[in-house]
């Protein structure tokens, strides 16, 4: 008897307190209360349709658009009291307009559930961080132009394996990145298409018997159609997923873009400066000025590539309709959206600040023999076959190595050496102006090209 009071007694706080666990473990309200406005947005819709087909009446809606007005307010006032007991910001927000406005606020959620709900929520607030999105890349992308712009006849090394391969020009190598960005942002586009389509209709899973309106709901709501099976409309998060998957690849962009900002700062290199705001120093070593922007942004890229895996791995396997696991979307993603917003915008406020050091990438273009391809073209153009012209300029390079000099610092007998074909005209071709001059083609790095890539790129921003 006893032994059993005290299992009863071990059982029962067990119970107790695995319920509080359970309910705290289970309760999604100190994340997902971010959507609140458009769960508030989307209610609001649903009331004036449920209206429309006679299941409201008109003071009903009244009522319920009212209180809602109401219970926004006090979110953002920060004054409204989210309860774990609630479990989400759904029946947060429902329980408080029954509070406030009586039976009314009972009848909002007939012909709908929670779970076409949530997915209406989180497409809504995709589709305004998407804007978002676009118009700060949009801002980066013009700065990259703006500068490129100012650095059309900048010379610069080009590089392949990190070892100066040939000349470029600075404003050329900026506009790689406003290609990359480009196509980031016909990604986040082609997403925001898959984005706005309405779940809300669906209701658990099968529809429902009220005879709704979902063509009205979409339209109030600015979707572009309701979805069209309500299977699929509870449980999709592809278009979660795409928007994932394109963020990691502009955060590998970015990533990429840090990585040489980082290189480039650096004292070996020398070839930016970045202002001190994008900077900070090192509290033992005084001389340092850390790249502190461009490395964070290169370190977030990992979490933003983590979030896409979590998400695909919470869609693996996952029978129909909707599942409990996709309370679990809601995390990675606005994770993902900070950190991007969060990034594009340093970046965007970084990069016209960005002063490149002139005489040091110069410098730097000279010293890697980076006119050894034009030598070998012009020997091409004197009629010698390209293989035998890459012989010659191997050989010339290899006297440069070892007596410390460049490929124009050689002299007309020492050339001459290596090809009777080398005459006077060989100094045009191997000065840095003449290489990156000689590239003049589309999607080449002569400053003509340039000068055209960029008013091609100012006229699409602005388009
Ligand atoms: N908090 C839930 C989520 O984020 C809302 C939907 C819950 N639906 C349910 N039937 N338990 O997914």
């Amino acid at each position: 008897m006893s032994k059993n009071k005290q299992n009863k007694l071990w059982g029962g706080r067990f119970t107790q307190s695995t319920d509080a666990f359970v309910q705290a473990f289970t309760a999604s309200v100190e994340f997902d209360q971010r959507l609140a406005s458009y769960d508030i947005q989307g209610s609001v819709a649903h009331a004036k349709m449920l209206t429309h087909v006679g299941i409201l009446t008109e003071q009903e809606c009244t009522q319920i658009v009212d209180g809602l007005a109401d219970i926004l307010s006090s979110i953002e006032a920060g004054d409204f009291e989210w309860s774990i007991a609630l479990e989400d910001v759904h029946m947060n927000i429902e329980a408080a307009l029954t509070e406030r406005i009586g039976i009314a606020g009972k009848k909002l959620h007939t012909g709908r559930s929670r779970n076409d709900q949530v997915a209406t929520d989180i497409r809504l607030f995709m589709r305004d961080q998407l804007e978002l999105i676009q118009s700060e890349l949009t801002r980066l992308q013009t700065g990259l132009v703006g500068l490129a712009g100012e650095h059309a006849d900048t010379i610069m090394p080009g590089f392949t394996h990190l070892q100066v391969a040939q000349p470029v020009t600075f404003g050329h190598h900026l506009l790689a990145w406003f290609e990359m960005l480009k196509r980031d942002s016909e990604r986040f586009a082609d997403c925001a298409k898959r984005v706005n389509v309405m779940p809300l209709g669906s209701a658990a899973l099968a529809g429902t018997s009220y005879p709704i309106d979902r063509m009205m709901t979409a339209d109030l709501l600015g979707f572009s159609r309701p979805c069209a099976n309500s299977l699929d409309g509870v449980s999709d998060r592809d278009f979660a997923i795409e928007f994932c998957a394109a963020s990691a690849l502009l955060m590998i962009h970015l990533s990429r873009f840090s990585e040489e900002i980082v290189l480039w700062t650096s004292a070996q290199f020398n070839f930016i400066h970045l202002p001190d705001a994008f900077c900070t120093g090192s509290s033992i070593m005084p001389q340092k000025k850390n790249p502190d922007v461009p490395e964070l942004v290169r370190g977030k890229t990992g979490r933003v590539n983590g979030n896409l895996v979590s998400l695909l791995m919470l869609m693996k396997s996952q029978p129909l309709a909707y599942n409990k696991d996709n309370q679990e979307d809601k995390e990675p993603l606005f994770d993902t959206v900070d950190t991007v917003l969060g990034s594009l915008r340093a970046f965007a406020d970084m990069v016209p600040n960005i002063e490149p050091v002139k005489e040091s990438m110069l410098k730097a273009a000279k010293q890697g023999f980076s006119t050894a391809t034009d030598l070998a073209d012009y020997l091409v153009g004197k009629g010698i076959p390209f293989r035998d012209a890459h012989e010659v300029v191997g050989l010339a390079v290899r006297l440069g190595t070892e007596t410390d000099r460049d490929l124009s610092e050689l002299s007309l007998e020492e050339l001459r050496h290596f090809s009777e074909d080398i005459t006077e005209d060989v100094f045009e071709v191997l000065t840095l102006e003449g290489s990156v001059s000689a590239r003049d083609h589309i999607g080449g790095t002569a400053p003509n090209q340039v000068r055209q890539a960029v008013a091609d790129a100012k006229k699409f921003l602005t388009q």
